[in-house]
């Protein structure tokens, strides 16, 4: 299961010739998946799959791809509708194997136990959260970036970064998760203006697709926190990518979260290359100053206003954001609906 876009970067015929060089016959390549899929994506997905006789799912692409393979392989043996199986451990046991390769960093899909799909009627993207979704295998090859255009190495890239950073900050940290948080913050900072100017730069993007496992493997055990929440009535609503919402309230939400964790930022203004003598004080606008001057270096766009959001919708985005609890609870912040409306406003 891919998309066409990584179909056609060519990365998936050598995977197919290898595996029919293994005596693997019948495969059969689904690549109508879309970005931000849509849950009727799943729905023809998972009657391809029947019509063939399947019995095992192999997801290969960004995100978007992986959470389409991580529901079918569910939703293939259930009796329920699949909206049904939305929120949290609403899945039967799964009945085939699923093996997962990511072409960005990136999600980290492939060690999450979650499938994010774009709900139309309601506006809204929803998560599929049970770790019967967690793949069997996950294949993590940097030389499958290589072929990322810029523009979505730039939106994957800094959604790993978000990754690692709420994770680190979320009411739900251990030891264990800020140990891979602090270790994937380190190198997405260093990696990511180098993949974004050289995508052929194969050590660039080793260093990427590691940071984006181990953010993965941070937050699928930690959550990520109000960046996300805030993030996703911009992808239901207004269809941006999730990288592209996600990078748009990162710096706003964590100006927000300073106060509450300052030792937690001085932490992370570390792990981001600041001086060992920093102060506390001074860490919560170095790690600020860090991510806009990574977005800019990146060429994500600067405020809402350029996604033809008017400013007039604001509120009621901002009713539809505080309705993520099961993100917003993982944040170290508490946020009322007129604070989120304000963050949405200065990022306006
Ligand atoms: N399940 C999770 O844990 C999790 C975490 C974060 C995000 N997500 C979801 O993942 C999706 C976004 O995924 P994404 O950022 O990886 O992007 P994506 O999968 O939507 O891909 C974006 C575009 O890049 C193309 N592309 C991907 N890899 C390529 C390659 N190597 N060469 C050429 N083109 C390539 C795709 O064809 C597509 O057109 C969203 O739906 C988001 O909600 C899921
Ligand atoms: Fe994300």
């Amino acid at each position: 299961m891919t998309d066409k876009g990584v179909l056609d970067a060519g990365l998936i015929q050598p995977i197919v010739a290898e595996l029919k060089s293994q005596g693997i016959t019948g495969i059969v390549i689904y690549s109508e998946i879309s970005a931000e899929p849509e849950t009727h994506v799943v729905e023809s997905c998972r009657d391809v799959f029947i019509n063939e006789s399947c019995d095992g799912i192999i997801g290969i692409g960004g995100g978007s791809a992986m959470d389409t393979a991580k529901a079918v392989a569910v939703y293939q043996s259930e009796k329920r509708a699949l909206n049904e199986l939305f929120g949290e451990n609403n899945c039967a046991r799964r009945t085939v194997p699923l093996i997962c390769l990511p072409t960005t960093a990136g999600t980290g899909s492939e060690v999450t136990n979650i499938s994010i799909l774009s709900d139309v009627e309601a506006q809204l993207k929803k998560g599929i959260v049970s770790d019967e979704l967690l793949p069997d295998v996950a294949i993590v090859a940097p030389e499958l970036t290589q072929s990322c255009p810029p523009s979505v190495t730039a939106a994957s890239g800094i959604d790993a970064l978000v990754h690692a950073v709420e994770s680190y900050i979320s009411n739900f940290a251990s030891d264990i998760t800020r140990a891979l948080s602090v270790g994937a913050i380190k190198m997405i900072v260093n990696a990511l203006p180098d993949a974004y100017r050289r995508p052929d730069d194969l050590d660039a993007r080793e260093r990427m697709a590691t940071g984006s496992l181990m953010a993965g493997l941070a937050f699928g055990n930690a959550g990520v926190g109000a960046v996300h929440a805030l993030a996703y009535p911009l992808g239901g609503r207004y269809h941006l990518s999730h990288g592209v919402s996600n990078a748009l309230m990162f710096t706003h939400v964590m100006r927000w979260n300073l106060s509450s964790c300052p030792n937690d930022f001085l932490n992370i203004a570390l792990a981001m290359g600041a001086e060992a003598t920093i102060s506390e004080a001074d860490a919560g606008d170095f790690v600020i100053e860090k991510l806009e001057s990574l977005c800019r270096a990146v060429e994500i766009p600067g405020g809402l206003r350029e996604f033809g959001i008017e400013r007039s919708d604001l509120r009621s985005i901002a009713e539809a954001a505080s309705g993520v609890t099961r993100l917003l609870r993982n944040n170290p912040r508490e946020l009322s609906v007129d604070d989120i409306e304000a963050i949405y406003q200065a990022a306006y």
